[in-house]
């Protein structure tokens, strides 16, 4: 039998239409335009209005999807959402997308792993299509980062984004598609990058909310560190073992926490400026959406041509980390 690949034939995006920018928050907390894109890079972050929630994001990034290619809902056999701001803890998200977009043959499950959420739902999608149990995977990366930050603490209500994104993969025997993927977790991390209440741990109740344990709560500067570290080392251990070199990525889409962070990662792996995707002035971080929308945006300018070979690393809450190598090929190209 040949060789089946997994490959993204479709995508999708949406963004509210609400926008923070960084002179919105000037009058909310004690900080400044020139801090904030200094230190982070961000200009502006779009925000979801009270009605909107994760599945509604979801749905709008699919019907974008439908806009751009020809996707019929009911040919899906699995729903996988990245995310770590669910509408609720049950049903699942992709069940409430599932209803939405009437994806009525597929099943499917929400996975929480915050920033590294895309690439390791990648990797299970392609895991379902190499495997040969299902044809068509939907993966929705969506997140109401709004939901979850406290915007009286500065040093997180700057830094985060709303975003749906939708990307379908298929199999193809083809060379296109994922090629290879880096997945890492170390629940060390749990002390530096969490949402303490809400949980079996901490219920909600009067006092967690007090404590206003139901916000993302970063310790800023030990994360920033291990993201560089991590996300380069994973960056150049699939290199290493796909025989590439640095001049061989087109382009290098890393997670979008912090404009330092995804210059300093570039900066250790060699890569030049012209491959370097970064989209984080204008949505800020928006957890398992940002790599998404960085293949996304880069398609829509115009620069993702076929051939062309992403890597795409991620760092997030857990710690999670992970890398993943893309030689990108539509359908129909
Ligand atoms: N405006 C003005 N000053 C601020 C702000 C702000 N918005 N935020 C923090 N400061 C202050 C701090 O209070 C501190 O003041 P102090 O020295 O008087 O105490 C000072 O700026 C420096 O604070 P640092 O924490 O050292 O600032 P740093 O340059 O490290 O930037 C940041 C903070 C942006 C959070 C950075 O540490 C970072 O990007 N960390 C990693 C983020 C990340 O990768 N997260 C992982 C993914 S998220 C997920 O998984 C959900």
């Amino acid at each position: 039998m040949s060789q089946v690949n997994a490959t993204i034939t479709a995508f999708g995006k949406y963004l509210p239409e609400k926008i923070l920018d960084n002179h919105d928050f000037e009058q909310m907390v004690d900080t400044s335009d020139e801090w904030i894109t200094e230190r982070t890079g961000i200009k502006e972050r779009h925000i979801t209005s009270e009605d909107e929630a994760t599945s509604d994001l979801g749905t709008k990034a699919f019907e974008n999807m439908q806009e751009r290619f020809d996707v019929d809902p009911e040919e899906i056999d699995v729903i996988i959402v990245a995310t770590v701001t669910p509408d609720m803890f049950f049903p699942n998200t992709a069940a409430l997308i599932q209803e939405n977009i009437g994806a009525k043959n597929a099943w499917g499950f929400d996975l929480s792993a915050a920033c590294s959420g895309f690439v390791f739902a990648l990797e299970t999608a392609r895991n379902f299509i190499e495997s040969g149990n299902a044809e068509k995977v939907l993966l929705v990366g969506s997140e109401t980062m709004s939901a979850i930050t406290d915007y009286e603490d500065r040093n997180t209500c700057v830094l985060f984004g709303d975003a749906g994104t939708a990307m379908l993969l298929e199999p193809t025997e083809t060379e296109y598609g994922l090629q290879d993927s880096i997945k890492k977790m170390d629940g060390k991390g749990k002390d530096y990058l969490y949402m303490k209440g809400g949980g079996s741990r901490h219920p909600a109740s009067h006092e967690t909310v007090d404590k206003k344990m139901h916000y993302l709560f970063q310790d800023g500067k030990p994360v920033f560190k291990y993201a560089i570290t991590y996300m380069t080392k994973v960056g150049r251990e699939i290199l290493k073992r796909n025989e590439l070199s640095n001049d061989d990525i087109s382009f290098f889409i890393p997670h979008q926490a912090n404009q330092r962070i995804i210059e300093a990662c570039a900066k250790k792996l060699d890569l030049k400026e012209d491959q370097v995707v970064s989209i984080i002035d204008k949505y800020g971080n928006t957890t398992s959406a940002t790599i998404p929308l960085g293949i996304i945006d880069t398609f829509d300018n115009g620069d993702l041509q076929k051939d062309d070979k992403l890597l795409l690393t991620s760092f997030g809450g857990g710690f999670t980390w992970g890398a993943s190598l893309i030689k990108w090929g539509l359908k129909n190209e």
